[in-house]
């Protein structure tokens, strides 16, 4: 697959309202090749423009669609009108942090080091290329074992050196054996992106800690909440999750349809 004409951008529509948006994707148009897109439903269809949301999906080659909160009559409208079909169901967590009073970090000076504008950092590009089995990416025979595993090293290498892109990382020796990426979603929620140890260094708490050095951080800049999504079949990050006292807040359907 080429790179694709980011002037060609212009030909597609974006939309936005109370039931669905759509947009054109730019970093995945020309990591892709192909006109990429995604159309977001917000809430339940029954009574909307049908034939107009159909339009939106079919104008890129490559739309993923989103069920947001999974309502039943969305999935029926993709499944018997489109050639749509199941990759990933995008299952999100959210800890809520109580307001403690005269709160001490226990480490200022880790904290001190956490940072957006991150350097360029090729062990983490490293950690993240091997680390992640789990993707709507591999569930679609359109696109290569090899695309899938490039985007999330395409996905951190695009977070260095970026405003509001935060790493934390895990350290052995000199060497770095996980990391955290994570962002403002809003001054008082932070979002989680990506979370990664190493193969030989799970289990050892590391995870642990980097979660626990992210709440540090989000008390120190008054968050009041943690939000984090991953594929509902990757079991064991969702049993840590739950672990680290994150709660299941909602589970949404993405679909992939491809037009030829
Ligand atoms: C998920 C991940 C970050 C966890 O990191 P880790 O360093 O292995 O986890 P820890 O050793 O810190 O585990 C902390 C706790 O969670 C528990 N835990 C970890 N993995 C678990 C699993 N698969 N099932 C159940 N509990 C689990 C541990 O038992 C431990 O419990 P304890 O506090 O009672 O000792 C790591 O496994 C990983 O990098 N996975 C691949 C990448 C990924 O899928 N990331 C998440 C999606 S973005």
């Amino acid at each position: 697959m080429g790179r694709h004409n980011e002037r060609e951008k212009v030909r597609f529509q974006e939309y936005n309202d109370e039931y669905i948006s759509a947009k054109y994707l730019d970093w995945d148009s020309n990591f892709f090749g192909v006109s990429s897109g995604k159309v977001i439903l917000k809430q339940g269809l029954e009574g909307y423009d049908l034939p107009r949301v159909l339009e939106l999906m079919r104008q890129f080659t490559f739309c993923t669609i989103q069920n947001t909160g999974n309502h039943p009559f969305n999935n029926a409208f993709i499944a018997g009108q489109t050639d749509a079909f199941l990759a990933d169901i995008n299952t999100q967590f959210v800890k809520t942090l109580k307001p403690t009073q005269g709160f001490e970090p226990s480490e200022p000076a880790l904290l001190g080091q956490i940072s957006d504008y991150y350097p360029k950092n090729e062990e983490i590009v490293e950690i993240a290329e091997n680390a992640f089995v789990f993707s709507r990416f591999y569930n679609d025979e359109h696109i290569t074992r090899l695309q899938a595993r490039q985007l999330y090293a395409n996905w951190v290498r695009n977070a260095f050196q970026k405003p509001n892109r935060f790493f934390i990382t895990s350290m052995e020796k000199t060497r770095k054996v996980g990391f955290l990426l994570f962002s403002f979603e809003t001054p008082d929620t932070i979002r989680i992106e990506l979370l990664a140890v190493t193969d030989q260094y799970q289990n050892r708490s590391l995870g642990r800690r980097l979660m626990a050095l992210l709440e540090e951080f989000a008390r120190t800049r008054l968050v009041r909440q943690i939000c984090v999504g991953t594929q509902v079949d990757n079991v064991p990050a969702i049993n840590f999750y739950h672990k680290q006292g994150y709660m299941f807040r909602y589970g949404s359907p993405v679909y992939h349809l491809w037009s030829h």
